[in-house]
């Protein structure tokens, strides 16, 4: 595991104040809620872990560059700053902005991806599935058999398994293949991250092949700090550096701010060829907007300028980094069942090791979050059977064989305090985790379901 004790490079100036409800009104308002923490109100949770994504703390920097904002409809300053910091920390020099990561997958999949066709990965995100579902495609990950194994230690877990890949390109050919496509870091797989070898084999697989290679970069600094940290070569490089050589071998990328941009709305594509933005900006137009704000106000776009630069600092993704791995460290000591090594952006609980009593078809993750809420006021995430959702052939409960509860650390919010008191939470939860029980549902939702579904405890 990483270091995990990295002071960090900053003073807190702002605060927002939070309360703990008593027990009893954190049990009214999960009961409220169906056993679900989503419809939870904000107010109502004490630590919020659902997500790391637009939840950051922007610094006074990105604050202050804000007031800089030109929201002129075409031909923005903001825009041609956003553009340059592209430029000097990824090497694209041209950008397509976007409200948020799925709507770049959304501009890139309606002018490239047809029916029929195929988007190999390592681990495709949800959104980034949907959007390739939704043009009549299918992706298909091929992420390294040692992802799928909890117990075994492997530096680079979101690495894609090139003979699978060659597999995929050898069946399908190359025609149906409109890009291949690395999610750094691998958020699906917890936040792995992929070698710079990784890259450069897939890279030259897929120059084999003539198919280009883009990045789902929404991570790209926390992927870069694991390179430094992991990879020999890298040792000596700044993280600068290691971010330059990623993207120099990919053709694209689609990019959601809200996670290694540090702001609380934005995206972008990046790319390199004319042809290819010429190709994107009619359908950017039509669903974001003109293209030099696309979905962005001139404010937003200079906060996500100044983020761009700010994340690539050692200093700070050594806290960042360094802060998720204290809290993973202090979980396994207390013998709590986590997968390790732990990502860039948040610590998984195994539910199934963790409540060995709840069979998998009683939502033993969700189980879980729910008793977390009501222990301490902290919200996690299920990523597991409910969000699994049904097989839409045989309408059977998928199965994953992970089933799991995530807490999600967003940037530059909490203290090493707030990471303790998560500890004991789910220490005095263990301890007590015999008198956990599964759940049913009362109302089971279409779509995403883990979003909007209830639940009731089975007794
Ligand atoms: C790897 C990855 N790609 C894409 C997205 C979608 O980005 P957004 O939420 O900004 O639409 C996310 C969001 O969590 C993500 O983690």
């Amino acid at each position: 595991m990483e270091d995990d004790f990295s002071v960090p490079h900053y003073k807190i100036k702002m605060v927002e104040n939070t309360q703990l409800l008593p027990r009893e009104k954190r049990i009214g308002a999960i009961k409220r809620c169906g056993n679900n923490v989503f419809s939870l109100k904000s107010e109502e949770v004490f630590i919020d872990l659902l997500s790391d994504s637009g939840t950051s703390a922007m610094s006074d920097s990105q604050w202050a560059s804000m007031f800089h904002g030109d929201e002129a409809y075409s031909g923005s300053k903001s825009f041609f700053r956003l553009k340059e910091a592209v430029q000097e920390v990824m090497g694209f020099p041209l950008i397509i902005p976007a409200h948020q990561g799925r709507a770049a997958e959304k501009i890139l999949d309606e002018v490239l991806v047809k029916k029929g066709d195929v988007i190999p990965g390592n681990w495709h995100f949800d959104t980034t599935r949907a959007h390739i579902e939704y043009q009549g495609a299918i992706g298909i990950d091929c992420v390294t058999k040692e992802a799928l194994e909890p117990a075994i230690f492997h530096p680079f877990k979101g690495n894609i398994d090139l003979e699978k890949l060659e597999s995929v390109i050898k069946k399908h050919g190359k025609e149906k293949i409109p890009y291949i496509l690395l999610t750094i870091t691998c958020n699906s797989m917890g936040g792995q991250p992929v070698s710079i070898q990784n890259i450069r084999d897939t890279k030259k697989l897929a120059d084999q092949y003539g198919i280009p290679l883009f990045f789902d970069a929404a991570r790209f600094a926390e992927n870069a700090f694991f390179i430094k940290k992991r990879e020999k070569e890298f040792e000596n490089h700044s993280i600068g550096e290691i971010v330059a050589e990623m993207f120099s071998y990919v053709d694209a990328c689609t990019m959601s701010a809200k996670k290694d941009a540090i702001v609380n709305i934005g995206g972008f594509i990046g790319l390199r060829n004319q042809e290819l933005y010429d190709k994107l900006v009619p359908i950017a137009i039509l669903l974001e907007g003109y293209p030099t704000y696309g979905g962005m106000s001139g404010r937003d776009m200079e906060a996500v300028a100044t983020g761009l630069r700010e994340v690539i600092s050692e200093e700070y993704l050594a806290a960042r980094i360094g802060q998720v791995a204290y809290l993973a460290r202090k979980l396994d000591e207390a013998g709590i069942p986590i997968i390790k090594p732990p990502g860039g952006h948040a610590v998984f609980v195994d539910g199934k090791a963790f409540l060995p009593h709840i069979p998998q078809e009683q939502f033993p993750s969700q189980a879980l979050c729910t008793q977390l809420y009501i222990e301490s006021g902290i919200r996690a995430v299920e990523i597991g059977t409910c969000l699994a959702g049904r097989n839409p052939q045989t309408g059977k409960n998928v199965m994953p064989k992970l089933d799991l509860m995530r807490l999600t650390i967003p940037r530059r919010v909490y203290l090493r305090e707030h990471m303790d008191y998560i500890v004991e939470s789910l220490k005095r939860l263990y301890a007590r985790r015999e008198q956990i029980k599964g759940l049913k549902f009362s109302f089971e939702a279409t779509g995403i379901r883990h979003f909007k579904s209830r639940f009731e405890v089975i007794e």
